[in-house]
């Protein structure tokens, strides 16, 4: 696997991230140069890194300046309107710069599954539209592209996983990486654009995700974020031992590469996350206690119109599980507010829940209705757009008093935190995070520490976002 040092951030739409930021490297032994940039979840970002190791088996180079690429590649998201609206107003920043260079602009990811060929009718400036499942027909499409064809090529696949693909590690800290361990989705909640964007979920072989993992130990990474829109059902069977490997075996085998490499994953469906799964996690250090369960709605009623095949007493059931189990254990979750036909009663349930889960860190959003997806069909967008932006807002501040009661507990107390590097206001302050995903800022002093280096801190004081405190020992 190559790792070179490439910016990449994703514009994490689904998780309200910041803008993308493009890249930093010598381009000089390439014959071309391409920019890329992501929008959306984590899955976007680890694809963007397939895309840029098959580009730099063409002899494309990456590029931070969109002005002296080639080729300009934009990975897209459809999950919400606003998320279409952002990379359309992208793509215009893009004419000059095709009219004065002639430069290919290429369309990946979600929104081109979506839209498909539609897209080039829409966009002028566009050569390319390719789909998730797709990317290996890059460099045949980039050559016709060159000739004055443009090309689509948007086929889902029911096997591909680029399990054989070493990613180009963009962006990197050196410290973290994500590996996919599958792709699609089958679960169909009905507000969901994914299923439709990403196919049918199959998940991929279980040694090259652990060859993955290894890989990048060896290189010096420390933490690996397994990704998948449901990991829990992760399936996959292993001919050479006659062996099922569940989500939760698939972990162990990750967590036993070294206990100096910490295993993450995203996400859990309520549905689905297994005891097995608690358990393993509670077996190794090295596994985070921390775990991001989307509820989506505290009523029972919405849930169900959601297809989210759980109850509210469910999902209370299975947080109960996890503090049983797992009684420091970080809890997340995503929100909508304002889903067809919710009343001010099933507004009030996610109120109360989110009061019992007093989640650490939520990701919410209002209803943006996607077309061609069950709720579109079946049901009406019917709650105004004031009153599913003031229930937002009343969530979003109930989350606030819970995320700074979360920060609170954590002062006077020492956690182990992995260094990922300096801290982005003083090279003289470590920026670090803890195992329950907090994020912890301490002085540096005299110890002779690098990122990628554990250390236990001591919390001395938080703000809303950040623990701040001080070195107590090292490892
Ligand atoms: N696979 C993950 C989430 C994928 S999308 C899961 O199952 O949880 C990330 C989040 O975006 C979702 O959890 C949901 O909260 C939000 N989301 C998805 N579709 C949406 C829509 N149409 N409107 C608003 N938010 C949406
Ligand atoms: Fe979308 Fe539901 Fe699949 Fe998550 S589990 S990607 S919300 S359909
Ligand atoms: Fe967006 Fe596609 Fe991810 S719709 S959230 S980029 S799977």
């Amino acid at each position: 696997m190559e790792i070179l040092d490439v910016q990449n951030k994703v514009h994490d739409e689904s998780k309200q991230g910041e803008a993308y930021s493009p890249f930093k490297l010598d381009t000089t032994q390439y014959k071309k140069r391409f920019y890329i940039e992501s929008y959306g979840c984590a899955m976007n970002f680890s694809d963007s890194e397939i895309v840029a190791s098959i580009l730099h088996d063409e002899g494309f180079g990456a590029t931070k300046n969109f002005e002296e690429a080639d080729l300009i590649l934009i990975n897209t998201c459809s999950i919400r309107e606003k998320a279409e609206l952002t990379i359309r107003k992208r793509l215009t920043e893009f004419r000059s710069i095709k009219r004065k260079n002639g430069t290919l602009i290429g369309v990946l990811g979600c929104m081109a599954e979506r839209l498909k060929a539609k897209l080039l009718e829409e966009e002028k400036l566009v050569d390319l539209v390719i789909g998730p499942d797709a990317y290996r027909s890059l460099p045949g499409l980039i050559e016709e592209a060159e000739t004055g064809q443009k090309g689509v090529n948007v086929l889902l696949s029911r096997d591909e996983t680029y399990a054989d693909i070493s990613p180009v590690r963009l962006n990197s800290n050196g410290v973290c990486a994500f590996v996919s361990i599958m792709r699609g989705c089958n679960n169909m909640c009905s507000f969901c654009v994914v299923p439709f964007t990403r196919g049918r979920e199959r998940s991929r072989d279980a040694y090259s995700i652990v060859a993955e993992a290894q890989d990048l130990f060896n290189k010096g990474f420390r933490e690996v974020t397994l990704l998948g829109q449901n990991v829990d059902s992760y399936y996959w069977i292993d001919e050479q031992k006659d062996e099922t490997i569940t989500f939760a075996k698939l972990l162990e085998q990750v967590a036993l590469i070294s206990p100096l490499l910490r295993v993450r994953f995203s996400t859990s469906h309520p549905k689905d996350i297994t005891d097995e799964v608690l358990f393993t996690i509670a077996k190794y250090e090295n596994i985070c206690n921390y775990i991001h369960l989307p509820v989506q709605s505290g009523s029972s009623r919405v849930l169900q119109l959601m297809n989210r095949t759980y109850t509210r007493e469910w999902y209370i059931a299975k947080v109960n599980r996890i503090r049983e189990i797992l009684p420091t254990a970080g809890l997340s979750t995503d929100i909508i507010a304002g889903f067809c036909t919710e009343t001010e009663e099933d507004h009030r349930d996610t109120y109360t829940l989110m009061e019992y889960c007093k989640y650490d860190l939520a990701y919410m959003y209002f209803y943006s209705e996607r077309p061609g997806t069950l709720a579109a069909k079946r049901y009406e967008d019917d709650v105004p757009e004031d009153v599913k932006k003031r229930r937002l807002q009343e969530i979003i501040d109930l989350h606030r008093i819970h995320s700074l009661e979360s920060m609170q507990r954590d002062v006077n107390k020492t956690f182990k935190v992995l260094i990922e590097g300096n801290s982005k206001k003083s090279d003289e302050h470590w920026f670090g995070r803890t195992g329950h995903n907090k994020v912890v800022i301490f002085p540096k002093e005299n110890y002779n520490l690098n990122k990628g280096d554990y250390v236990n801190v001591f919390v001395k004081e938080c703000t809303a976002g950040t623990l701040l405190g001080t070195i107590e020992t090292l490892f």
